[in-house]
């Protein structure tokens, strides 16, 4: 185990949060993924604000259906429950919202230089630092969301080679930190980002991300099941979080779906 390991703790976690009130946080050693478990629970009952955090997962989930590798302890795994009362055409924006909160709970914790590639990948010094998945789930008590966020803290070399993508960890920018303190910062900050969104969607975050889209401005192509279906620069996102880019033919707006966006 890495020289700075301090376990995941829920009282920890809540000592580090303004309104502990406002979460159910709960700590796993090992589940098969924070976001399954969550969705599972959501067939019974009610999955606001629950957040579940895990030491490991035996089959994290990524977008694409890949799937998200770590070892015990040196991630950042968890999964929040959300159920806001709002139409599913609205939530479009969300995970786009939820990396702005991710980048300002990092920059809260002294992490400089976090920047998110649309629609939602963290990343630092152009590698993968982490990810965001959001999925939707009509369960007992209604529509609900599942956020589920994982991020690197102290990747070992064995692992970051198994992973065909280039990634980094927190530890490569700088940061050595209890990750209780770190979960409790990020709640924080998307406490007050669902509220926000729930009033005022994707539209009051869209200057903040696009101060931190990695690919602004630069040329960009649109994946599509392994098929390129559109090139241009990045200009723009709009009020729901869909990208605009520009192309020879004119200005191409996409909805995140399934697609994946790479450097041009
Ligand atoms: C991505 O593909 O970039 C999104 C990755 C999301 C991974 C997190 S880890 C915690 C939660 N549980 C999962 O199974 N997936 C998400």
């Amino acid at each position: 185990m890495n020289p700075e390991f301090i376990a995941l703790d829920a009282s920890r976690i809540d000592a580090g949060l303004f309104h502990p009130e406002r979460f159910r946080v709960e700590v796993q050693p090992t589940i098969d993924s924070t976001s399954s478990a969550l969705k599972r629970r959501a067939e019974t009952g009610d999955i606001d604000r629950a957040v579940i955090v895990a030491e490991t997962q035996s089959a994290g989930r990524g977008r694409h259906g890949r799937s998200w590798v770590d070892q015990p302890g040196r991630s950042l795994l968890f999964s929040l429950g959300w159920q806001p009362a709002l139409d599913a055409s609205v939530l479009a924006g969300l995970s786009l919202a939820a990396g702005v909160a991710v980048c300002l709970a990092l920059e809260e914790q002294d992490i400089a230089g976090v920047r998110l590639k649309w629609p939602n990948d963290v990343l630092h010094n152009h590698c993968k630092l982490g990810g965001i998945l959001v999925e939707t789930v009509t369960g007992a008590t209604g529509l609900g969301v599942v956020l589920g966020i994982g991020l690197n803290v102290s990747l070992d070399t064995s692992l970051r080679a198994s992973i065909a993508a280039p990634v980094t960890d927190l530890a490569a920018a700088g940061w050595h930190g209890d990750r209780n303190v770190l979960l409790a910062a990020i709640l924080g900050q998307l406490d007050v980002a669902l509220e926000r969104f729930r009033r005022d969607g994707f539209r009051s975050f869209r200057a903040e991300w696009l101060a931190r889209h990695a690919l602004q401005q630069r040329n960009v192509r649109i994946w599509r099941d392994g098929q390129e279906i559109a090139a241009g620069r990045a200009i723009d996102v709009d009020a729901d979080g869909a990208l605009l880019i520009q192309t020879t033919a004119g200005v191409r707006r996409l909805l995140s779906g399934e697609l994946t966006l790479r450097a041009g």
